[in-house]
């Protein structure tokens, strides 16, 4: 699958597209959507926000709907959120916990009523026949389910994927809201509701987060997830956590006639039930009711993204039944993302971990659904030349449950006369590096890595990493430490911490043994491998298969660097030399360029090898030494052995094997039909071997 050509597909209109298109397009949506579902589900970290998640659905809805042979069998619309995660046992859920569908007007509300009433014989044939609906809030929280054996709470589980979910008992049963016995409950009786947090009390849990370094939540839901799945219940206990009860699963006997009458049943047992639940006898009553609460949702202390509808009689539903992931006897209503107008102040852009630069809208404080936003995300450099966002406008801001909100669209007439357009800037912020425009992403990055101080920790992390310069005994902890120290700010800082020797013993936590380890384990990493030394400095896309590469071809420390510096003029010989190597593309040969070009990457450079050296490349043993560092190039198809497995050949022997002839060529190769690249070897007066010729060399023929 092709991931941008299936991305193309998704602008055209559904009804347009060939039935091969709508195959793939449907295979590239069940992967993206499953992608989504776990992180959202599992990771309790979602990647996209809830309207941009709604629009892939629904196309994968309406696809499904004009292709109905093309549905797959890992479609999602045949599942509900995502499997449970490792870590916390399973439950089977005996009724599985189904989701449901949604709509976003009060027209689709209507036609969503008129399902009903076609669908029930009786509906149908007399429109006189009431039909009344329960109107809940809709939390967005987590979906659980508590069973009760004998009056006594037994088993708490998520929903998982709908059928199988994962047992928190222990940690539900911290819950004030979830009794641990309902004296009178049937034999067996599940009662299903969202667990959730009030607003103010997870804002209050984020800033203790921050306070403690823990993990901030993008919005309750995601705080409500990641509290309920700890491993550890005491962690559970200590989160505001409160439940809605509003369904059951397995039950021993009827719950009632009606869905109104058993809501009161739940709370008579001592569960909560949504105050803000009615009872709606019309479809004008239920419009109604969504202008009431849509006008109100600011003031509920939890964020609704929506209102559910249930039939009342509980008969009705029981014939209505489901169709596939949910029932055809309830809907959701969604309401749109709460928006505002503000001002924008400022425009920053802040330096990640990584290195990406992002831009930040710094506003006019508002309150936007109950919660006071100064700070919105404008993605990128693309994101706020599409709206052209500049310092003073006023814009539109919309908050989707997240704490961080998104500017929607700027108001145009209120712009201010003399604004200007915002210049995404082309050094860092924090350290004055060039910034680099990846091709094709929409990224910005800094190209400083060793010397910016916003990605000094990752960097540092990095280099004494294992596959990297490999130094134990230095953790996070303390690099973080000695960095704000001043004792570390480069990679070469790392080998002047002897002279801090007597510091570092008086520091806290650290002794005689345990300084004297550090600085033994420091000492032993004084020559490196060039591979695990062209790693360490995290350039970009450079792993260890790159640096490995890299250091095959280039064997030395001094080779590599030259070449590379040189490369930056594109017309160079050394430019074609590394865009010749197999295995580095265009982009990578790009950040490597970069990172060379960054003065203050060549300074810590210099400054690390003043400290340390790097081992040239040890080609492979002789024997097969005509081979050992030579660049070959095969072209043409072999007779004896696949191109791939000529490759592996040539490189188990010590060679480099490029794509492409250049003058740094060594052997041309040409089989069957061999074209351009025979030519271009006649004309660069390399040497070209026959196939049998290329295996008497390699020891092979
Ligand atoms: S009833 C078979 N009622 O919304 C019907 N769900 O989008 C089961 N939700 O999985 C759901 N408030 O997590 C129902 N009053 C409510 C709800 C509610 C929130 C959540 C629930 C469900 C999801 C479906």
């Amino acid at each position: 699958m092709t991931g941008p050509a299936a991305a193309a597909l998704r602008d055209i209109p559904v009804e347009a597209l060939t039935a091969e298109q709508a195959a793939t397009e449907l295979h590239a949506l069940a992967d993206e959507i499953a992608a989504y579902d776990r992180a959202y589900h599992q990771d309790d970290a979602p990647l996209v926000d809830d309207g941009a998640y709604d629009t892939l659905r629904r196309r994968n809805d309406a696809l499904e709907a004009r292709f109905p042979e093309l549905i797959r069998a890992d479609s999602p619309s045949r599942r509900v959120g995502a499997p449970a995660a490792p870590g916390f046992a399973r439950v089977q859920h005996v009724r599985p916990m189904l989701s449901l569908g949604n709509v976003f007007s009060d027209e689709e509300l209507l036609e969503f009523i008129h399902s009903v009433r076609r669908f029930l014989k009786e509906l149908r044939d007399d429109p006189g026949l009431p039909l009344e609906f329960v109107a809940e809030p809709k939390i967005d929280g987590l979906s659980i389910s508590l069973r009760y054996e004998d009056g006594r709470f037994t088993v708490g589980a998520t929903r998982g994927d709908g059928f199988t979910g994962e047992n928190v008992t222990a940690n539900l049963q911290t819950l004030d809201d979830i009794p641990k016995r309902i004296p009178g409950a049937p034999a067996v009786f599940e009662v299903r509701g969202e667990v959730y947090m009030r607003r103010a009390e997870f804002l209050a849990l984020n800033e203790r987060q921050q306070e403690t370094g823990g993990k901030i939540f993008a919005n309750p839901r995601n705080a409500a997830a990641g509290s309920l799945r700890q491993l550890d219940p005491t962690i559970t206990a200590s989160r505001p956590l409160r439940f809605f009860a509003y369904a059951w699963g397995e039950v021993s006997e009827p719950v009632g006639e009606t869905h109104q009458g058993f809501l009161g049943r739940l709370q008579t047992m001592g569960l909560q039930v949504n105050p803000e639940a009615r009872l709606c006898r019309t479809p004008d009553e239920m419009v109604a009711f969504c202008r009431e609460l849509g006008d109100k949702r600011a003031l509920l202390p939890y964020d609704i993204d929506g209102i559910v509808f249930k039939v009342n009689r509980l008969d009705w539903q029981e014939r209505l039944g489901f169709v596939s992931r949910a029932p055809r006897w309830a809907i959701a209503r969604k309401f749109p993302a709460e928006r505002a107008r503000t001002r924008v102040n400022a425009i920053r852009v802040q330096v990640g971990r990584t290195g990406i630069l992002t831009p930040v809208a710094d506003l006019e404080p508002i309150t936007v659904g109950g919660v006071v936003v100064a700070r919105a995300t404008l993605h990128n450099e693309d994101e706020i030349a599409r709206k052209d966002v500049r310092e003073g406008d006023t814009v539109v801001v919309q908050r989707a449950g997240d704490v961080i909100p998104q500017v929607v669209a700027v108001v145009p007439e209120l712009r201010p006369a003399a604004s200007q357009p915002f210049v995404f800037p082309r050094t860092c912020p924090e350290c004055g590096s060039a910034v680099l425009r990846e091709p094709g992403v929409a990224a910005n990055r800094c190209t400083g890595g060793l010397v910016c101080p916003a990605q000094a920790v990752e960097r540092l992390k990095h280099f004494v990493s294992r596959d990297a310069f490999d130094i134990d005994g230095l953790g996070e902890r303390h690099l973080v430490a000695f960095r704000r120290d001043g004792l570390i700010a480069n990679p070469a800082d790392i080998f002047r911490l002897k002279d801090h020797a007597e510091a570092i013993r008086g520091r806290e936590r650290w002794g005689e043994r345990s300084a004297a380890n550090l600085l033994a384990a420091i000492e032993q990493r004084r020559k490196v491998p060039l591979e695990r030394f062209i790693y360490a400095l995290g350039i970009p896309q450079v792993g260890q298969a790159t640096a490995r590469l890299l250091a095959r071809h280039y064997r030395s420390l001094a080779g590599w660097r030259g070449a590379m510096v040189e490369a930056a003029d594109p017309a160079s010989d050394a430019a074609r030399d590394l865009d010749a190597i197999d295995g580095i593309g265009p982009s990578v040969a790009a950040d490597l360029t970069a990172f060379f070009a960054e003065p203050h990457n060549l300074q810590v450079l210099d400054d690390l090898q003043g400290e340390v050296a790097a081992e040239d490349f040890a080609g492979p043993a002789a024997g097969a030494g005509s081979l050992a560092g030579k660049t070959i190039v095969f072209t043409g198809s072999l007779a004896q052995m696949t191109r791939s497995e000529a490759k592996a050949r040539a490189e188990a022997l010590g060679a480099n094997v490029a794509a492409s002839v250049s003058r740094r060529t060594d052997f041309v190769v040409t089989g069957a039909d061999a074209g351009s690249k025979a030519k271009k070897a006649a004309e660069l007066g390399v040497t070209t071997l026959t196939e049998e010729e290329w295996l008497a060399l390699a020891g092979e023929g």
